[in-house]
């Protein structure tokens, strides 16, 4: 499942964020890849680790804490500490897959990457290029969103990031180990969820169906997650 979040940042928090990553040490973005990525990654990326990193990140999990379709959507159990890159003068990242396992070097943090998160940063108007490419059985879904927005996408895809010609293209993207391993069964527990809460705005939170509902979906939870 490829799922669109709106207005995780609203516009002071996104002004916030920009202004916390502006005032950061910009590297090679090669130093988070492994070795397949190194040979297809051209851009630059916040340096990891880095204070400006921390407080950016912070503001991002802030937000995505608040964001209940992204909580519903993701059932985050770890998430790998937000990282920010930037492309510009026909820099891309060519096909390629993200690390099954992700390690914060330095510390004992590590998680099984079950989503990819993108979050947008720039307007879509200020570049040109600069889409996510999505591929699976179907074909590629192409993803550039406002700023503020998020796509969550199985991190299990192979993805590209085409040439930015035109402007600069900012975004926070970063992994998640999901309480529910499997896509399909998260995915239907997300759908049961989004029902539940479209049923319960209709008619009440203490309606005896959407309490029973309420109740099978937390059953489900108990069989399905980790915690
Ligand atoms: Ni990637």
């Amino acid at each position: 499942m490829m799922l669109r979040i709106e207005s995780v940042l609203d516009a002071p928090a996104l002004a916030a964020v920009r202004a916390a990553i502006e005032a950061g040490e910009w590297v090679d973005g090669n130093q988070t890849s492994g070795h397949q990525s190194r040979l297809t990654k051209r851009n630059r990326q916040l340096r990891q680790g880095s204070e400006a990193a921390a407080q950016a990140g912070r503001m991002v999990l802030d937000a995505l804490g608040r964001t209940e379709e992204f909580v519903a959507a993701a059932l985050p159990l770890k998430v790998f500490p937000p990282l920010f890159n930037r492309y510009s003068g026909g820099e891309e990242f060519g096909l390629h897959v993200d690390n099954s396992i992700r390690a914060l070097a330095g510390s004992e943090f590590r998680i099984r990457s079950d989503l990819s998160c993108t979050l947008f940063l720039e307007d879509p108007g200020a570049y040109d290029g600069g889409e996510l490419i999505v591929e699976d059985l179907f074909g590629e879904h192409r993803v550039k969103l406002p700023a503020g927005d998020m796509v969550l996408y199985p991190a299990s895809s192979l993805h590209r990031v085409t040439p930015v010609t035109r402007g600069e293209r900012t975004a926070c993207f970063f992994w998640l180990q999901s309480m529910v391993r499997d896509h399909g069964e998260r995915e239907e527990l997300y759908r049961l969820d989004r029902s539940i809460r479209t049923l319960s705005a209709e008619r009440g939170p203490t309606d005896a169906v959407v309490m029973e509902l309420t109740n099978l979906y937390h059953n489900l939870m108990r069989r399905r997650a980790d915690a």
